[in-house]
């Protein structure tokens, strides 16, 4: 039985790249957990045994609401806004407590729509349903998941040892794996005494390391003597460039973006303080550890 008696019941949308790390610890913290997936998701594989399924359509309320019944906290790791907006307004005609946003990332609090890209002023417009419906919410702010950022796809490659970065690559970056983020997250749910107020989400900044690009480039090169690793400075301008181009690569210039926030400092200068002390114990992995395992 999980620790907290406030918390019984919790609801997953979406098993994908975090969920899927979310789902074992929320069962093993013995919560009644249930994952929401849809009737034609691509997905091809099973959930872990003790997981109750149920298949939703987003675009219909009645099979959001009936699939949340008696369910006390939501986390939504889904990507699509407006499928979590769908889901804010269920869970509120549901009673569910406490809803858990698809944010893991950047601080998205203080943003404005002219300074970000689309997907992440997406985060801020679920945080506005969310206080519309008059639901509770916490914010998870991790930055950049450590497991899942060094790779080609972002510009960190690992089978040739060409690496782009954009700008000087010396701005300080939180770093946090996805297993540690729902270590967290699961215990947090566990010992929670009170809900937050519907008017002011709760907000939870974790970093499981902090390191410059640099840094981690220093690292890289220190576990992998062998390899000609070579690292290609983009120019901040030419990066912005590219990220404001929505219309011609909406991904490339998500990724881009993405890059240019970690080098402009928005995983550690939005004005929240680290909340790692409210768990002693919790003992995240470095990046340095995260290289290794990837070795
Ligand atoms: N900090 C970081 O480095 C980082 C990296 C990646 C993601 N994130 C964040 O983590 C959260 C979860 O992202 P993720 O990468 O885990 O998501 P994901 O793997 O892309 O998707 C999660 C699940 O959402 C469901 N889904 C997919 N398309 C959907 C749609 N159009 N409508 C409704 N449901 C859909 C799918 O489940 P079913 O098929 O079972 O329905 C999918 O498995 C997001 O908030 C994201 O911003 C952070």
């Amino acid at each position: 039985m999980p620790a907290s008696s406030l918390v019984k019941s919790v609801a997953l949308a979406g098993a994908g790249t975090l969920g899927s790390v979310i789902l074992p610890e929320l069962l093993k913290a013995g919560f009644v957990t249930t994952v929401l997936t849809r009737k034609d998701s691509n997905r091809d594989s099973s959930f872990p045994s003790g997981a109750l399924v149920k298949e939703v359509d987003y675009a219909s309320s009645s099979s959001l609401v009936d699939a949340l019944e008696g369910v006390d906290v939501v986390i939504a790791t889904l990507t699509d806004r407006d499928a979590q907006v769908a889901l804010v307004k269920a869970a509120k005609e549901a009673g569910v407590k406490l809803f858990v946003p698809g944010e893991f990332g950047n601080p998205t609090t203080n943003i404005e729509q002219s300074e970000v890209h689309p997907i992440i002023y997406g985060k801020k417009q679920i945080q506005d349903s969310l206080k519309s419906v008059g639901l509770s919410a916490l914010l998870i702010f991790n930055g950049p998941f450590t497991d899942t950022t060094f790779n080609a796809f972002l510009g960190f490659d690992t089978t040739t040892g060409r690496i782009r970065l954009v700008g000087k690559g010396d701005t300080p970056i939180s770093w946090t794996t996805r297993l540690d983020v729902a270590r967290f997250l699961v215990h947090h749910l566990s010992t929670l005494t009170s809900f937050p107020s519907p008017s002011e989400p709760a907000i939870l900044r974790i970093e499981g390391d902090r390191k410059t690009y640099n840094q981690i480039v220093d690292i890289y090169r220190r576990l992998h003597p062998e390899q000609d690793v070579r690292v290609e400075y983009v120019p901040v301008k030419e990066a912005e460039k590219i990220a404001k181009d929505v219309q011609s690569d909406f991904i490339k210039s998500f990724i881009e973006f993405l890059l240019l926030s970690w080098e402009k400092g928005a995983t550690v200068d939005r004005g929240h303080e680290l909340d790692n002390a409210r768990w002693p114990e919790w003992k995240p992995k470095s990046v340095e550890d995260v290289l290794k395992e990837q070795a």
